[in-house]
């Protein structure tokens, strides 16, 4: 299964991108992630700009959420919300339904205890209107969460054990997607 990782935040020494990468790395054998560089390249939203040519990096995201297996989404909480960035990154999968039914895993991670909980029920409402699969132990607030991550340490912990359920939910709804596809295509 390959999946494609977004974090959800700009900054050069962010929480949520060393997450993700740490989360890449405690990935179990037969899955890779690959993780998305360009969230503050893609220009501001507008339908106007929505047409039948959009942007290249425009383009070259949406391949990359077509091509993947599984999605993972680790979010800040910016005023209770997500960040702008990351809405507007997936304002533009709207119209090309990239994430129609697509497994997706759904997280906020924040140094507050209550890990951005307000930001990923946000998180989870725009997946929602964009048809996403989310499987419920894909989605969770990671709290108190530091920009230092122990990669090894964190593989012992329940979080790390977490991860490890979050992986094989995202692997069995994306099998059971492709099942779905083939039926589809042999009907
Ligand atoms: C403009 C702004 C708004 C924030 N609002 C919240 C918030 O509502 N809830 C929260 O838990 N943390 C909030 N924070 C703190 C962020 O959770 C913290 O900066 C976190 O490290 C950001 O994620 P990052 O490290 O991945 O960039 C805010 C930070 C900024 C800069």
């Amino acid at each position: 299964m390959n999946v494609f990782a977004i974090a959800g935040s700009l900054r050069a020494s962010s929480s949520n991108v060393a997450l993700v990468q740490a989360i890449a790395e405690l990935a179990p054998s037969g899955i890779t992630v690959t993780t998305f560089n360009a969230l503050g390249e893609l220009p501001l939203f507008s339908p106007d700009v929505d047409t039948s040519e959009p942007p290249p990096v425009v383009a070259r995201f949406r391949e990359q959420i077509t091509n993947a297996d599984a999605i993972l989404i680790c979010t800040p909480e910016y005023a209770y919300g997500m960040p702008g960035s990351l809405k507007n990154a997936l304002d533009w999968l709207v119209s090309s339904a990239s994430l129609y039914k697509k497994p997706v895993a759904a997280m906020s991670a924040s140094p507050s205890p209550r890990g951005g909980d307000r930001a990923l029920a946000w998180l989870l409402q725009t997946l929602t209107a964009l048809d996403a699969n989310v499987p419920e132990s894909a989605s969770f607030p990671i709290s108190i969460i530091r920009n230092e991550i122990d990669v090894t340490r964190l593989m012992t912990t329940e979080l790390g054990k977490r991860f490890s359920t979050m992986f094989a939910a995202l692997e069995a709804a994306s099998y059971s997607r492709k099942d779905i596809d083939r039926i589809r295509s042999t009907n």
